[in-house]
């Protein structure tokens, strides 16, 4: 369904951040990309969703497919309508406007079938509808991610790009994120594209995982494999090779032998 091959991304002609990424997004799978702060894991989304051009980023080399036609370096507004919706790191939500508000600007296609895309919204997000009339700037962090993921799913995304979703919440509330990613999965087939640092956790939903640093993947995998990968287990998920917690210091020591290097 998605396909991204060999791409290269350039800031302001100059800062080159991804050099050589590549991946593919079956459809209806969870596949998620693994990977430090400042790997290039948002930018590679912004690649895909089109939304590099609004930083002065450019696809320079390599492609992006979806459903077969190219969309790299297309305007993000096109990519949207062809199926793509991204929720970006940080939950922005429309503070001063409800949720209810909130959830109808996520919709693209006008007023028809507004009413029936809300009740689809807060059936995953029962907790949402109580909060309709609030102002989305009054939410908690939980609540506004789970905000920012129902808007996406207003416009009806066949792929969802998902960038940190569980990116500064408590355990109790990261674990609720990922069901949720896992039922819009399952109930709208949608297919997902999950950056996370949570690698455990996004391990455990998805079927695909790619880990990235440096502006490239440097591993790829069935999740099952990836999450027994000794590397794996010592530097994304904090397990040494019996089972016991490293120290960072520990970690740090041992990045000059990453088999991948
Ligand atoms: N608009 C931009 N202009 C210049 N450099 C950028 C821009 N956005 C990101 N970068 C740089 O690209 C690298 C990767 O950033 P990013 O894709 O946000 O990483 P991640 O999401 O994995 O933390 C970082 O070094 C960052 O400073
Ligand atoms: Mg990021």
């Amino acid at each position: 369904m998605l396909v991204v091959q060999q791409i290269e991304v350039f800031f302001q002609h100059v800062i080159q951040v991804l050099k050589g990424v590549s991946l593919t997004v079956p459809p209806g799978q969870i596949v998620c990309v693994l990977g430090a702060n400042g790997a290039g894991k948002s930018t590679t989304l912004k690649a895909i969703s089109g939304l590099l051009a609004a930083e002065d980023g450019r696809v320079t080399d390599g492609l992006i497919e979806f459903d077969g036609k190219r969309i790299d370096n297309r305007l993000a507004h096109d990519v949207a309508g062809m199926g793509i919706t991204q929720v970006f790191e940080g939950r922005r939500v429309l503070e001063h406007l409800t949720v209810d508000e909130n959830l109808r600007a996520g919709n693209l296609g006008g007023t028809r079938g507004m009413q029936s895309k809300l009740e689809q919204v807060y059936s995953i997000f029962p907790h949402l509808k109580s909060l309709r009339k609030k102002a989305a700037g009054w939410l908690s962090g939980g609540e506004q991610q789970m905000l920012v993921i129902g808007r996406a799913i207003m416009a009806d995304p066949r792929l969802l790009l998902l960038d940190e979703p569980s990116l500064g919440l408590a355990p109790l509330l990261v674990k609720e994120i990922f069901a949720t990613i896992e039922r819009i999965n399952r109930e709208f087939s949608t297919a997902i594209l999950l950056v996370e640092q949570n690698a455990a956790r996004a391990l455990e939903i998805a079927s695909y995982a790619y880990v990235m640093e440096n502006g490239r993947i440097v591993m790829d995998g069935e999740a099952q494999v990836v999450k027994e990968n000794p590397d794996i287990k010592e530097f994304y998920l904090g397990l040494g090779e019996f089972g016991t917690r490293k120290s960072y210091k520990d970690v740090k020591h041992y990045k000059r032998r990453k088999r991948w290097l």
